[in-house]
Parts: C-alpha cells; structure tokens; sequence
C-alpha cells in the first residue's frame, strides 16, 4: 500500500513536472533563406521572462545545441532583446548552412529547463520562396506591398500571409480574396502581392509569407504622415486666432519636428 502511495506520488510529481516544460517561445517554423543572404528571425516569449538573458543556439537537439550569441552582446548573429514587446530579433548575414536553430530563455534553475523554441533554416542558391523586400514602411492611414516570391516547384502548394504575433493567417487563393484591410493576389505563377491598408500603428510588426512548410519573415513599420499631422495641429491652433497668428505658424513649421510644433501650441494657449 505505502508502496503504491509512493507510485502515485512520483507519477503525479512527473505530471506536473511535464506540464511546467510547456514553452513560451515561439518562433517560425522552417524559413526560406538564399544562400549567402540575410535574414532576421522574430522569437516571442512569455511576459515573465522580460529580464531573463535571451540567447540563439545551434544543432540539431536542444541537449547539444552550441549558443552561437547572447542578446544585446557583440557578436554575429546579432541578437537583439526587445524587452518592451517580449520580443527577440536574431539577423543572419551571410547564411550558409541548412539546419535546426533555437531561441532560447536562460531560466537558470536547475528544476526547470530554459525556454526554447527551434526552427529549421532551408538554406539553397534559389529559394523555393523568398520576399522582395523584407522591411516594408507605410505611414498611418496609408497602405504598404509586400511581394512574396514562389518557385514553381510550389506553384501548387497553399499560400498564406500571416502575422506573427498571434500566428493569424489569411489563406491565398488563387483568385482574389479580400479581408478588411489586407488585400492579396496571387498572378498563379510566381509571385502574391499582399497589399495592407488603412494602416495603424497597431499593424506594425513582424509577419511571414509562406508556401507550403516553407516561410519568409518580413517587417512592417508604421510612421505618422507628418503632412497630415502638420496640417492638424496648425487647423487646431488657428481656432481663435488672427490672421497674424496663422503666419506666425507657418513659418514656424518649416525646418522644425513635431514635437516643436505641439510645444508652440501649448505655449500659445
Ligand atoms: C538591447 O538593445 C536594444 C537596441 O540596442 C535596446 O533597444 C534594448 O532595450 C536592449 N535590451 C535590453 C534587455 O537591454
């Protein structure tokens, strides 16, 4: 009986012992690279981990996988810990070798295994899928392209665009499809357009485009129209204002930042 007990114990002991190994990490699956190309790599992580050292490993199993670099630390990869967005960036210049990579949490406690997440980097002289650019800017209220790049060889396989942080796809087919503001084509051929308007701030972020297993990260950023700006914050001080005043602002804007200008609104009041 007292044996019995002890079983259960150490079966419900490893129980939750396996349910403390659920990772936080998170991060492509197997991404598309040219050989001799760059690419960055977006990681997540759980909010908990915001001060923990971050760090990109290489090899096939966790157990023997060599850390390649510490985020924030000199090195190539150059591994960035964005600790604000519980967000890690690791760029590759010059890739040349095929193969599992892992993002990874340091926890440093010897009852819990570091955080982790592995992808498997598809490295070849003419990817199967590739992007034109992988840093598209837009501005707020405008709308940015990207342009996803397929071989024919995955003429045939599933096309999506999906964001990174919540892992939403739009699924391309081969007509048209339209949802809100993200627009795609696909020409059938060779190549989909992924056409994101009405941009907000919120949209900024990391994406991927993707053709059967393979994915390519790409980067949007979303500025403020300046022009409209301007124009906004000058119509507001107007209000109540003469003529003289109006001038005044006018040449004020020129050769001066926003900032500035909202500073001399403020002031005017
Ligand atoms: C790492 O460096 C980036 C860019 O230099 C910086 O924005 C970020 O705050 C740094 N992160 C940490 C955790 O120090």
């Amino acid at each position: 009986m007292y044996f019995y007990s002890q079983v259960v114990c150490v079966s419900v002991f490893g129980f939750f012992l396996q349910i403390s190994e659920v990772e936080s990490m998170r991060t492509l699956k197997n991404v598309a690279v040219k050989r001799g190309g760059s690419v960055t790599i977006p990681c997540i992580h759980e909010e908990k981990y915001k001060a923990n050292k971050k760090f990109w490993c290489k090899g096939n199993f966790w157990s023997t996988c060599s850390i390649v670099a510490y985020a924030n630390s000199s090195g190539n990869p150059s591994v960035i810990d964005h600790a604000e967005y519980n967000l890690l960036t690791v760029e590759l210049n010059s890739v040349s070798e095929s193969g599992r990579r892992w993002c990874a949490v340091e926890i440093g406690d010897r009852w819990q295994p570091d955080d982790r997440d592995y992808l498997y980097l598809t490295v070849s002289k003419d990817p199967d899928l590739s992007v034109r650019e992988s840093r598209v800017r837009g501005e707020e209220g405008g709308s940015v392209t990207v342009q996803c790049l397929y071989s024919a060889a995955y003429q045939n396989k599933q096309k999506q665009w999906c964001r990174f942080k919540d892992g939403q796809c739009n699924i391309v087919r081969t007509e048209t499809s339209q949802n809100s503001a993200v627009y795609i084509s696909d020409d059938g051929r060779r190549s989909f357009r992924v056409k994101m308007s009405r941009l907000k701030k919120s949209d900024a972020g990391w994406y991927w485009c993707s053709a059967g297993d393979l994915q390519v990260p790409v980067h949007i950023s979303v500025g403020v129209d300046a022009s409209e700006s301007q124009r906004c914050s000058v119509s507001q001080t107007t209000e109540g204002h003469d003529l003289a005043d109006i001038e005044n602002i006018r040449s004020w804007n020129v050769g001066h930042s926003l900032s500035e200008i909202f500073l001399y609104k403020q002031d005017s009041q």
